[in-house]
């Protein structure tokens, strides 16, 4: 198999604490990376790199694992622009808009909604994005939900069934049975193509005991939960998250002291999605105060149609470190490694001899540059399992 050497790199995130005492993120100064077939064999100073096939100048610039993009919907047809423009303008965010996208991307080919999905995947992977997550949850009958989930697997292997997002308006006065759809035939149909299960837990969406019996259903099916919580007010969502072991909850917007302890003390990932209140117009999710208590924290972009209709990554790290509390450090390391746990996956989200060769170039010094200079196109090169993307 031949080798690549990427030399020349002024500062490399390699997210392997054991690198380096003061930073989690192991970062390595005039440092080399050495990449066989799709995996990364060697990191370190470029004046120590072995000998290989080939070789890569960097010119300087930084290396960061690529991102991941732990939590998306990208199954949808249409969009809201109108919604957007009214929320503008004053009229708040619900999760009704929701419906919206429902009866379009029930109206939408199987191809429309594949070449969707493809287009947001490429806008992703133009600012860095080499894994994402993605859901249903815009379909809300058998047919719909598993068809979203089968056309998403043909994208990535990080896919969830989300027939909880909201009771689907054909079961408007029924929402115990749509419920028993949800943790019965739909789950059937879903279940062979993803990897998760997820509920939008909250008012209007799904209670507690709907949650639980959902998420449940799912992981008796062999689907692994992680949750919609605690988004537009305060709820049951991330604590039963932690209860149930989930890997990711996701929001935490509305945290009381117990949430926020819950979190500290289990192994489910606080998620927390910027692009959300961005775009909403809502109170920030207290980054600060979830990781002063000891939590993980991944950042991701949520992207829909709704209430985060962005992709990109950069993006949301701006927002964390600028509004969020968190340091540029910090927000790096969520939306790389912390994005790799929300997945529970320790071979992406790190440049270290195993992990994947998922990884970007940017056109700066530092990584720090991504918060420093928002809005700025700065990525300047990707390889995405060990192959040069872009
Ligand atoms: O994560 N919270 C629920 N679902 C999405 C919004 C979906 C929509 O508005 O279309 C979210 O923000
Ligand atoms: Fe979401």
């Amino acid at each position: 198999m031949t080798t690549t050497a990427i030399t020349n790199i002024a500062s490399l995130v390699t997210n392997d604490p054991s690198l380096c005492a003061d930073s989690p993120l192991g970062l390595i100064r005039d440092a080399a990376v050495v990449i066989e077939g799709d995996r990364v064999v060697w990191t370190g100073e470029s004046s120590k790199a072995p000998a290989t096939d080939n070789a890569v100048d960097a010119g300087g610039r930084a290396a960061i694992p690529g991102f991941v993009d732990s939590h998306s919907h990208l199954l949808f047809a249409g969009d809201r622009t109108e919604e957007f423009n009214a929320r503008m303008s004053g009229r708040p965010y619900s999760a009704g808009g929701i419906r919206t996208t429902v009866a379009a991307t029930r109206a939408a080919t199987d191809d429309e909604l594949s070449a969707n999905v493809a287009r947001y995947l490429a806008e992703a992977l133009r600012q860095g994005t080499t894994t994402f997550e993605t859901k249903s949850g815009y379909g809300l009958t058998v047919e719909d939900e598993a068809r979203a989930l089968r056309i998403a697997a043909q994208h990535t292997e990080e896919v969830t069934y989300l027939g909880a997002h909201i009771v689907s308006p054909d079961y408007a006065d029924d929402p115990a049975g749509y419920v028993d759809l949800v943790t019965g035939a739909m789950l059937d149909a879903c279940a062979p193509y993803a990897r998760w299960v997820d509920v939008f837990c909250e008012k209007g969406a799904f209670d507690g005991d709907q949650a639980r019996a959902i998420l449940t259903a799912g992981r008796a099916k062999g689907l692994h939960p992680r949750v919609h919580a605690n988004q537009l007010g305060h709820g049951p969502g991330v604590q039963l998250a932690v209860e149930l072991d989930a890997a990711s909850a996701d929001h935490c917007t509305h945290l009381t002291d117990a949430d926020v302890d819950a979190l500290a003390q289990g192994n489910t990932v606080a998620t927390l999605l910027p692009g959300a209140e961005f775009s909403t117009r809502a109170t920030w999710p207290d980054a600060r105060r979830i990781l002063d208590a000891g939590a993980t924290v991944a950042l991701s972009t949520d992207c829909n149609p709704g209430s985060s209709f962005t992709s990109s990554m950069p993006f949301c790290i701006a927002l964390a470190v600028r509004d969020m509390g968190m340091t540029p450090d910090e927000a790096l390391w969520s939306a790389t490694a912390g994005g790799a746990a929300a997945l529970r996956r320790t071979d992406i989200g790190r440049i270290t001899p195993g992990a994947r060769a998922d990884l970007v170039l940017l056109d700066a010094p530092s990584h720090v540059h991504l918060a420093y200079r928002p809005g700025v196109p700065l990525v300047h090169a990707v390889w995405q399992h060990g192959e040069r993307v872009l």
